[in-house]
């Protein structure tokens, strides 16, 4: 179903986004790419093209809406259409909130959230032309708070609103919306995250899941036109607990917060 289409995937330099551009490229899809780091940007895109795949790469800040436009634009220029777009680019940091440095908040809403709006906007016309897709990449900070991930579950809950709200907006103009809340991945050796000073630190938890699992999910999210994917059983359970009582799971937090045995490193 992907063959002769056309998608869209920020943040695809590596990670989960170069692990779904892959995918896209095996089941035929032509795919944009698209990261802020020129090198690692082309050496993936000439992995993709050496997979057969028919692949154009555009370096930008998805925060700053012109780098948004010209993603969009090179995309149309190329290949004069596009069905998928994957809000995929993404941030994390760690720290409580009173430490955090205004740089931290700054950078991570603009590329969790004004990013992800910049190119859905942007997109727009063209993907209700194509009738496609729009999918938002969450995660399970982004189902309930977090403490030490504030401005990380606001940015991605946030993406919530977005996502729910474009769906009622594009439900009569049959394109598909939909919003992943990914567990803790496999992530690249180079990956950081930003520490509350805005130091880029590398991650300290342990993954739920490989790329290519979660990509696996992604592709079928996408073939299915499903609304909501929570990728991990820890994921599915806190957000039933979430929704029935979530004083009961404000305090399983705070408990596994405390506890000795690395329960919140493990599953948060
Ligand atoms: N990995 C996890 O455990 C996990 C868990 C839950 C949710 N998620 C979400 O899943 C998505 C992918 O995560 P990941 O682990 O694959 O991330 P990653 O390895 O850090 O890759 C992030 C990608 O986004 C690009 N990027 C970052 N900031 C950008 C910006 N302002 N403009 C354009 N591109 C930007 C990066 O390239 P440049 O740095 O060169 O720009 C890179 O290609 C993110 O939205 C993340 O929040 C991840």
């Amino acid at each position: 179903m992907f063959k002769g289409k056309v998608a869209l995937v920020s943040g695809a330099s590596r990670g989960v986004g170069f692990a779904l551009a892959s995918r896209l490229v095996d089941e035929g899809a032509r795919v944009v790419i698209t990261a802020r780091g020129e090198q690692r940007l082309a050496s993936s895109r000439a992995k993709l093209q050496a997979q057969g795949g028919e692949v154009e790469a555009v370096a930008g800040d998805i925060g700053e809406w012109k780098d948004a436009e010209r993603m969009v634009g090179r995309a149309l220029d190329r290949f004069g259409r596009l069905d998928i777009l994957v809000n995929n680019a993404g941030v994390s940091m760690r720290g409580d909130f009173a430490e955090l440095s205004g740089d931290v908040c700054s950078r991570v809403i603009a590329t969790n959230l004004s990013g992800a709006v910049h190119l859905s906007r942007i997109a727009m016309e063209p993907i209700v032309a194509a009738r496609g897709s729009i999918v938002f990449i969450s995660s399970i900070a982004g189902l309930f708070g977090l403490p030490g991930a504030s401005v990380y579950c606001a940015s991605k809950k946030a993406l919530t609103g977005l996502c729910e709200s474009l769906r009622l907006e594009l439900i009569p103009k049959g394109v598909h919306v939909g919003i992943v809340y990914l567990g803790y991945t496999e992530h690249d050796p180079e990956k950081r995250i930003l520490s509350a000073d805005g130091k880029p630190v590398p991650p300290d938890r342990p993954a739920h899941h490989t790329q290519a699992q979660a990509a696996e999910r992604i592709i079928d999210m996408l073939k299915k036109r499903k609304k909501h994917l929570i990728m991990t059983p820890i994921g599915n359970l806190g957000w039933l607990a979430y929704r029935l009582s979530p004083a009961l799971v404000e305090r399983a937090v705070l408990w596994a917060k405390a506890s000795k045995l690395g329960l919140y490193q493990r599953f948060s």
